[in-house]
């Protein structure tokens, strides 16, 4: 995989036309988009069949949780759009849902542990009797024994996590932010090479790109920094 294959930036706009404007001033400097909610609910699916179609990569963060069929279906729909990556909770039943409905397809299966905006009293509030440490812990061993794909989890999560879920799973890392980028929302913020050296395998980038006066020059400075990251490993 090339440092630019691992740069993913996140397309959060509101319609497929701002989303198109966006990819063109990024240009060749990037090759993997992620769609969430917003694009998608818009008019993002078409768009993504575009993007597809021009040669990038997709990552449709949908975040998928329902029943097993339900799942599987959504899945189906997801692998023949041609995408690349798609979230579901790390719930057991949807997790085996969700991979054996990608088998055989290109589209690989993330799975998000617990979502960053929890905290030990959200968890228990929503009824759960153990923090957040041990519940993604136990969800990441059950994704692994699972076959998931993968993890998307914060950059400071990622060393621990990569002792549990071993190297055949990948980790996908967001709160990321070049050296002296606003922080914006987020508020655990690494760097793309500390990522990188911390053990995730792809990076995803919103604002530090759409909000750039150059964003393919932005882009490209991260792809600089994950090419310095992994030649010193
Ligand atoms: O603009 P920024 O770089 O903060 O965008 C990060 C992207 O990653 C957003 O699409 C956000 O929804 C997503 N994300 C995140 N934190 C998580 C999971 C996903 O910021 N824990």
């Amino acid at each position: 995989m090339t440092p630019r294959e691992r740069l993913i930036v996140a397309l959060d706009l509101p319609s497929g036309a701002v989303a198109g404007v966006m990819v063109a001033k990024i240009g060749d400097a990037a090759t993997f988009y992620k769609v969430g909610y917003q694009l998608a609910f818009a008019d993002g699916l078409p768009f993504v069949r575009g993007l597809i179609t021009a040669g990038k990569q997709v990552f449709i963060d949908l975040k998928l949780h329902d029943i097993g069929n339900t799942v599987a279906k959504g899945v189906e729909s997801v692998a023949k759009l041609g995408a690349t990556f798609l979230t579901v909770h790390a719930y057991p039943q949807t997790m085996k849902a969700a991979t054996e409905a990608a088998r055989g397809s290109g589209l690989k299966i993330l799975a998000v542990t617990v979502l960053t905006s929890y905290d030990d009293n959200d968890l228990a509030t929503a009824g759960y009797r153990c923090g957040v440490s041990e519940l993604v812990a136990m969800r990441a061993k059950q994704a692994r024994d699972l076959g998931i794909d993968g993890l998307v989890c914060s950059a400071e999560e990622a060393a621990a996590l990569r002792k549990i879920v071993g190297k055949d799973l990948v980790l996908v890392t967001p709160g990321i932010r070049p050296a002296g980028a606003a922080s914006d929302d987020q508020k655990r913020i690494m760097t793309p090479e500390k990522a990188i050296a911390a053990g995730a395998d792809y990076l995803v980038v919103g604002r530090p790109v759409l909000e750039a006066a150059d964003p393919k020059a932005a882009a490209q400075a991260i792809v600089n920094e994950i090419e310095q990251s992994k030649s010193r490993e």
